[in-house]
């Protein structure tokens, strides 16, 4: 994406009515706050915060949008009379359960709000004729896991083996199904005026993450505290990514939507470079370094409920179709969530995620 991209995004963005669902959350709040910094109006439906901590509370973002719902996607009815009301044109799609441990404490509610969650989404649009763009975030989770070295392309088949996986497989399937019954291309203009996507991202990682078992929150948490940090998985191998990255790839997409509706309504990966794909280890330890202080433990169980060792995403479609691409090396990455977690106590931090977003703007 070049500098020029960013300028079509504020030209683009500025005086559109734009609805994030899971504002509140980490990746949510952080696209609220560039959606608002490229002039968009910006509405929210989400539940509360986890914690003081989270970048939304932080950020003060929720007082800066248009509006900030706090409605469970779970009710469907509720879903439709806020749609009503707020009248979107663009919605992205983001609020769910995204953690693979909770979802097997919680598999019944996993499902509940991802699955049927997404559904009454999908029905909101359908009964709003002010949307005209929708994207809706799964996961590079979303995939038949084999576990090979080879990397998944939007074609590969969905599958998921725990609750959390599995349930993003099965909004994949959703979001097809309605877009074939009732979004389908072939009847854009005549039938429908919605372009539906989905999209699909690594590891995202970034500054006001405080989710449990997720190696940065973790990490931060362990540096706050004893210093000791236990790692459950150190060989896993994940596709990491800055929060900046998948966001400006959502942002970009939705955006071709606008003006080619029915070229771009399709499945998309946005994941890292190959560089980018290391194991939990090596981030921990790359973190360890920067902070200058902690250290690493390895507390792996063979008994501890299934977790994929192996996952990485083809973003090929994605550059070449979209000219996006990851800007940020693994080590930027790192300097940037680290500088983050390190300046969040003693400043203003909307204007960090702000100066934050321009930084990844910059970049060429
Ligand atoms: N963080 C990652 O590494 C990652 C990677 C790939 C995909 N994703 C996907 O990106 C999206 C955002 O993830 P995140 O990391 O910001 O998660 P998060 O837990 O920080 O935020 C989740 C958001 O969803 C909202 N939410 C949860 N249940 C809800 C309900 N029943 N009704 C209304 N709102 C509800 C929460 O209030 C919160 O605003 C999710 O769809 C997730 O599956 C995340």
């Amino acid at each position: 994406m070049s500098l020029l991209q960013m300028k079509d995004f504020a030209r683009f963005y500025t005086g559109k009515k734009v609805l994030v669902t899971g504002h509140t959350g980490f990746k949510g709040s952080w696209l609220c706050i560039w959606l608002r910094e490229l002039g968009a109006e910006v509405y929210g439906i989400a539940l509360d915060p986890s914690t003081p901590r989270d970048n939304f509370g932080l950020s003060g973002i929720g007082e800066k949008m248009a509006a900030d719902v706090r409605a469970d996607i779970r009710d469907g009815a509720r879903m439709q009379e806020l749609f009503a009301e707020i009248q979107p044109e663009i919605v992205f799609h983001l609020a769910a359960q995204p953690l693979v441990r909770l979802s097997y404490e919680k598999p019944v509610e996993t499902y509940e709000t991802n699955v049927m969650g997404t559904v009454n989404i999908l029905e909101a649009i359908r009964r709003t004729p002010s949307v005209r763009v929708a994207v809706m975030i799964t996961t590079d989770k979303c995939y038949d896991n084999r576990e090979t070295t080879r990397p998944y392309t939007e074609t590969d088949p969905m599958g998921g083996y725990d609750p959390y996986s599995s349930s993003k497989g099965a909004c994949e399937l959703a979001i097809q199904s309605w877009r074939r019954s009732f979004f389908n291309p072939a009847d854009y203009g005549v039938k429908h005026h919605v372009s539906l996507a989905s999209a699909r991202a690594g590891n995202v990682i970034g500054g006001g993450d405080w989710a449990q078992d997720r190696i940065i929150p973790d990490c931060i948490r362990a540096l706050e505290g004893t210093g000791v940090i236990d790692i459950r998985s150190p060989h896993s191998v994940r596709p990491w990514q800055h929060v900046l990255e998948p966001l400006s790839g959502y942002l970009l997409l939705a955006m071709n939507m606008w003006h080619e509706p029915t070229k771009y309504c399709e499945g998309w990966n946005f994941g890292p470079e190959p560089s980018s794909v290391c194991t939990v280890w090596e981030v921990a330890s790359e973190l360890v370094r920067l902070y200058g202080k902690g250290s690493l433990r390895d507390i792996s169980d063979p008994s501890a409920p299934h977790e994929a060792k192996l996952l990485m995403l083809d973003i090929t479609k994605a550059k070449t179709r979209l000219n996006w691409a990851p800007r940020l090396n693994m080590q930027q990455c790192l300097d940037l969530v680290v500088d983050w977690y390190r300046r969040h106590t003693n400043g203003n931090v909307y204007d960090l995620c702000v100066e934050e977003v321009r930084l990844h703007s910059e970049i060429p």
